[in-house]
C-alpha cells in the first residue's frame, strides 16, 4: 500500500474539491493495476521493444499479418477497471470532473462508467479500413481474424484493417484533439494520472491547460517533466492513491 503524506492527500483533495471545470488526463499508468503494461519508466514495454518497430504505421502497412497473428495469440479481453478508474467516476459524480482525456485505448474508463471520455490515441475496440475508411467493432474483426488471418475489409476487400489505435507515424484524430484542447482551455484543474508526459501532441493538453490558468495535480509512480508546474504531486500507485484523495473530496 502506498503510504502518502497526509498533507499531500489533503492538498490534492482541497484542489479537486474547488474544481468546477476539471478534467482528468490519463496515461497507461492508470491501467497498470488492471494488468495492462505501461510503456516508459521502470518495466515499461518500450524498455523491452523498439516502439518504432512494433508500433509504427509503416511496420503495419508492410505486414498487417504480423499484427493480426500477434493479436490472435495475445489479445487481452479480461482487463477490468481498477479503483483508479472508479475514483475518477466518483469525482465526476461529485461534480469536479467534466471529462477524462485519455491516451489509453483500452476502454476501461468507459467500462468503469466515466460519462465523457476523449480518446486521443484511438481505441483498440474499433477497427478502420485504411483503404475505404469503413469502421467495424473489434470483436467482429477478431471473429474474422480467427477464420482468416489477417482479416480483409468486408466493405472493399482491402487488406489493411487496423484498430483505430494511433501508431507512431500517424496523426491524432482531429475531433478528439480539438475537444481535448477546448476542454483544456476551459479547465480550472487538471488531474494527471499515470502518464510520463513525454509524448506530444497529447502532453500538450495539460501544458495548454496550465498556460490558460489551470492548476495541475499529478498522480504518477515516477517523476514527470511537469512536476515543477504542478500545484500537487503524489508519486505512487494510482489505484491506491486516487481512492484516498476522492474519499477526502467526498468528505469535504
Ligand atoms: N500508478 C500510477 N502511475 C503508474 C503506475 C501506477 N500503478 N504504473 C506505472 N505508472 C507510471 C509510470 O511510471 C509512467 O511514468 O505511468 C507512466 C506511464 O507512462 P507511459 O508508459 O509513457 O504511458 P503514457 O504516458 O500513456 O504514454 C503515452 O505513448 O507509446 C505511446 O501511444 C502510446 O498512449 C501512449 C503514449
Ligand atoms: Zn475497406
Amino acid at each position: 500500500m502506498t503510504t502518502v503524506a497526509g498533507a499531500a492527500l489533503a492538498e490534492a483533495a482541497a484542489l479537486l474539491s474547488r474544481a468546477r471545470s476539471g478534467i482528468a488526463f490519463t496515461g497507461a499508468g492508470v491501467s497498470v493495476e488492471s494488468g495492462i503494461p505501461h510503456f516508459r519508466g521502470e518495466g515499461g514495454l518500450w524498455t523491452k521493444f523498439d516502439p518504432y518497430k512494433v508500433a509504427h504505421i509503416d511496420t503495419f502497412r508492410r505486414d498487417p499479418a504480423q499484427y493480426w497473428t500477434y493479436s490472435l495469440n495475445h489479445r487481452r479481453m479480461d482487463a477490468e477497471p481498477n479503483p483508479a478508474h472508479r475514483a475518477l467516476v466518483e469525482l465526476e459524480r461529485l461534480g469536479h470532473l467534466r471529462a477524462v482525456v485519455t491516451q489509453n485505448t483500452d476502454g476501461l474508463h468507459q467500462q468503469a462508467g466515466s460519462g465523457r471520455v476523449v480518446e486521443l490515441h484511438g481505441s483498440s475496440h474499433e477497427v478502420v479500413c485504411l483503404d475505404c475508411e469503413a469502421r467495424l467493432p473489434r470483436d467482429q474483426a477478431d471473429r474474422m481474424n480467427r477464420e482468416h488471418c489477417p482479416p480483409s475489409c468486408p466493405a472493399c476487400g482491402g487488406r489493411f484493417l487496423k484498430p483505430t489505435v494511433v501508431l507512431f507515424g500517424e496523426a491524432l484524430p482531429v475531433a478528439a484533439l480539438r475537444d481535448a484542447q477546448a476542454m483544456a482551455m476551459a479547465a480550472d484543474v487538471v488531474l494527471i494520472v499515470g502518464s510520463s508526459l513525454q509524448v506530444y501532441p497529447a502532453a500538450g493538453i495539460p501544458r495548454m491547460a496550465r498556460e490558460h490558468g489551470a492548476e495541475l495535480c499529478i498522480v504518477n509512480a515516477e517523476p514527470t517533466p511537469f512536476d515543477d508546474l504542478a500545484a500537487v504531486v503524489i508519486h505512487g500507485k494510482a489505484g491506491e492513491i486516487l481512492p484516498q484523495v476522492v474519499g477526502q473530496v467526498a468528505a469535504l
